[in-house]
């Protein structure tokens, strides 16, 4: 067996059901899972009937590379929402169809390999905290992983600039994630370009993960090409994005998204893909099509967390300090006596799941910096998301109180 397998941990969920399994919740309250990032907006009706009305798609097997509809609808939106040129990306060297930006984060770090003639292992930078796939992706394609940590003290976004030379050196490719999860942190402009440029001395790939740019509060984060462009870098190089419809429609069953950028990257990235057998089935990619053409149902999604954000600051400001996230539907919070015991004694006494911070992060550097924090997804219907955030407001003032 592949020994790097051993290195794989058991998924966040999998670590929070060991954790609260053997608890008794309070019967006397109604459950309330916020733990997971599972979008519960209804899709719009047009997507579905989009899909529906697709079906007959299913008697023809599809193409690696996708729908030209597609590739041009999914490049149209890029365009207009990152501020790219007119025709900047080419349907059919800029961009990929793939089935949810998961297997795609996953499958890009096998590009990276350890090469023969080189004994190092070729390194991967992560966030910490993270999202587990750049984890499991780094050390399926047996590379080195190094994390950098995102905490109070750099307003949560990794300083990736700081990290020796020798590992900036060996690094072949970095996992950005902005806006962040699980800590709705934003990298600028500048600062992408900051990167962008650091790449080009260290000679890395950047894979920017941006599945959440579409749920924002006040301003549209800016994304990774839209700061190549910025630069005047027309051909994007050491730049890919992750797109997902999962987040930005409601969509995450369709398992659809793409992923944008240097061409010739992409191109070594398709023939690989032609090998996985992950083509999109037709009739997802008729409503990825339409989903992409519209943002009426976009904007909608927005106003609803919105003001599920505003309700939950009001309700738990006067007990926690939140932080509020700039993007995304996630809440990071600092709470009393550390994520595991709060988040247990939380579905012990008020029956609310939420993720401990811990299992979202690692130990790097001397701290682990998800453990002071929960992670709360603001995903339930507005009445629900209202129930929890007061459970976990009298929660916390219990344990200060003690
Ligand atoms: C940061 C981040 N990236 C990527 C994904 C994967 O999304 P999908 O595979 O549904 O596109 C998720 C899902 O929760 C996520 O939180």
């Amino acid at each position: 067996m592949n020994p790097y397998l051993d290195r794989l941990q058991p998924y966040p969920f999998e670590k929070l059901a060991a954790l609260i399994g053997e608890v008794e919740p309070n019967p006397n309250l109604t459950p309330l899972n916020i733990s997971i990032g599972e979008p519960k907006h209804p899709v719009a009706k047009k997507l579905r009937d989009a899909m529906a009305n697709a079906l007959d798609g299913i008697s023809r097997y599809p193409t690696t590379r996708g729908e030209l509809t597609l590739r041009r609808a999914a490049a149209g939106w890029l365009e207009n929402r990152f501020e790219l040129g007119k025709d900047s990306i080419d349907p059919d060297k800029n961009i990929l169809p793939v089935n949810g930006t998961r297997e795609a984060l996953f499958s890009i770090a096998q590009l990276f390999t350890k090469q023969k003639s080189d004994p190092k292992e070729p390194i991967v930078l992560s966030p910490n905290p993270f999202y587990q796939i750049y984890e499991g992706a780094a050390h399926i394609a047996q590379t080195k992983l190094v994390f950098v940590n995102a905490n109070a003290d750099n307003n949560f976004l990794p300083e990736y600039h700081k990290l020796d030379k020798d590992i900036l050196d060996g690094t072949a490719l970095l996992y950005l994630c902005t806006p962040a999860n699980p800590t709705g942190a934003v990298y600028n402009l500048e600062q992408l370009q900051q990167l962008i440029e650091l790449a080009d001395k260290h000679d890395f790939i950047i894979a920017s993960d941006e599945c959440y740019s579409e749920i924002w509060y006040n301003s549209p984060p800016p994304g990774l090409l839209q700061a190549a462009w910025a630069m005047g870098r027309k051909d994007f190089s050491r730049c890919l994005v992750f797109h997902s419809l999962s987040k930005r429609s409601n969509m995450p069953g369709a398992r659809s998204g793409f992923v944008a950028g240097d061409q010739d990257v992409l191109a070594t990235y398709f023939r690989l893909r032609t090998y996985t057998g992950c083509a999109t089935p037709p009739f997802i990619q008729q409503a990825a099509t339409a989903a992409w053409q519209d943002e009426s149902h976009v904007e909608e999604n927005r106003i609803q967390y919105r003001q599920k954000l505003q309700e939950s600051i009001a309700i738990l400001s006067p007990t926690l300090r939140v932080t509020q996230p700039e993007a995304g539907f996630y809440l990071w919070l600092k709470v009393p006596g550390g994520g595991v015991s709060f988040a247990r004694r939380l579905y012990e006494g008020y029956n609310v799941t939420v993720l401990p911070g811990a299992f979202l992060s690692r130990d790097n550097n001397g701290e682990n910096p998800g453990a002071p924090y929960i992670r709360v997804a603001m995903v339930a219907s507005t009445k629900d998301n209202r129930e929890a955030m007061e459970r976990i407001a009298a929660c916390a003032r219990e344990i200060q109180n003690k």
